[in-house]
């Protein structure tokens, strides 16, 4: 299967992951068409996009449109999807952060799941071509020490984050069983690279060790994640959108399996800083103890593979923070200040 999709429409495309995305696609389509639809929360940033705003500013063609607005909002989504003619939506809007699903889930019920239902009823009364959810394999739970997750694993989602991206997921599948809609899943092992707001663990460490802070590490620290670098995830997704077959599902993952102490430490080693600025702080509740993906379906019938090896990726991570303070500037605003104070006040 082979779709030439030309009409687009991207929902949180000023996030970390889907302005990697936009930014990669448009670079190499010239006959494509992405409305972005965005609400700007604190994790949105209009200035990832900046670039193709600039063009249109010089009257240049970029196949880009921005409209801020609520994939929860069923009439403005029915309204874009006609007016712009869209052929497929690919859903990367959510509320990311499982910190934040902790200290207040409501958002993430919201946009989650209920924002996830109505792009699938405006998408199922359009008759769109594909709708694509961009999960995560947090919706599989948590691993032992051996072992992988599969497609075929069961969902056990353990925070309110994976619980609400598990709960979108299971009304994707069954828009595809009841109406026959062509969808595709994707679940992704844990993304970095640049645009990434900095509450997550690698740029958060990073801005931490420049001010020699103390780094925050749940627990003992043994906990495992699967990194995969952005433009390797962005790859896979553009790969499920044109080859994907309708109703499947399809695990990515970056084969570079660490735990939080050998990032961090990494980190530090790079950056020239003291181990010593490690704090071990009390464990994150329902703390997923590991996460390692088998992502041979995706490489069989996508031909999907990550390319990026993890020490070279995040010394160009650390880099592109380093040239880019003022974006940190920008986007460290009143409310992220004030959700850290509360977060990691509580934690000492
Ligand atoms: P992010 O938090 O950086 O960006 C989310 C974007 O969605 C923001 O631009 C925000 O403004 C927008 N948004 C939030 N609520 C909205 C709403 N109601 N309507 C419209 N826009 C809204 O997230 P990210 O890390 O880029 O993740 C993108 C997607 O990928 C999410 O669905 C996430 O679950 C999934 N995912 C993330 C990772 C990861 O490691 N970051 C891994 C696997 C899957
Ligand atoms: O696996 C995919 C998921 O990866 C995505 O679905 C989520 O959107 C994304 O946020 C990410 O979730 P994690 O919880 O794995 O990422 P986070 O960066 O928050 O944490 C990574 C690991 O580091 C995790 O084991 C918790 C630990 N950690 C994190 C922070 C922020 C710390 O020890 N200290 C910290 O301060």
């Amino acid at each position: 299967m082979h779709r030439r999709l030309n009409r687009i429409l991207v929902t949180g495309g000023c996030g970390f992951i889907a302005s990697n995305f936009i930014l990669s696609l448009l670079e190499r389509r010239s006959d494509l068409l992405i409305v972005n639809l965005d609400k700007l929360t604190y994790a949105g940033n209009r200035m990832n996009l900046q670039e193709l705003e600039q063009k249109q500013d010089r009257k240049q063609n970029t196949g880009y449109r921005f409209i801020q607005g609520d994939i929860i909002d069923q009439i403005l989504v029915e309204q874009l999807l006609a007016e712009h003619r869209i052929q497929a939506v690919l859903n990367f809007a959510a509320e990311s952060h499982v910190d934040r699903s902790i200290h207040d889930s409501a958002p993430f019920i919201a946009t989650n799941i209920q924002g996830t239902h109505t792009l699938l009823e405006a998408a199922r009364k359009a008759g769109i071509e594909l709708f694509l959810q961009v999960s995560t394999d947090e919706v599989y739970g948590t691993l032992g020490p051996e072992g992988l997750f599969t497609e075929e694993t069961p969902l056990a989602p353990n925070s309110p984050y994976s619980a609400s991206k598990a709960s979108a997921d299971l009304l994707v599948r069954a828009y595809h069983e009841t109406y026959g809609m062509p969808t595709v899943i994707t679940r992704c092992s844990n993304n970095y690279g640049p645009f990434q707001f900095p509450e997550k663990l690698i740029p958060l460490m990073i801005t931490l060790a420049w001010e020699d802070k103390p780094l925050p590490v749940y627990g003992d620290g043994a906990n495992v994640r699967d990194w995969i670098h952005v433009l390797d995830h962005c790859r896979g997704v553009e790969l499920a959108m044109d080859q994907g077959r309708p109703g499947a599902i399809y695990n990515f993952g970056g084969d570079a399996e660490r735990t939080t102490l050998q990032v961090v430490t990494a980190i530090l080693d790079l950056l020239g800083k003291p181990h010593s600025l490690i704090r071990h702080v009390q464990d994150r509740p329902g703390h997923d103890r590991r996460y390692a993906m088998d992502f041979s379906l995706a490489a069989r019938e996508l031909k999907f593979a990550p390319t990026r090896s993890f020490e070279k990726g995040l010394l160009e991570t650390i880099q592109w923070y380093e040239h880019n303070r003022e974006w940190l500037r920008r986007v460290e605003d009143g409310s992220y200040r004030e959700f850290m104070n509360t977060w990691y006040g509580g934690r000492q």
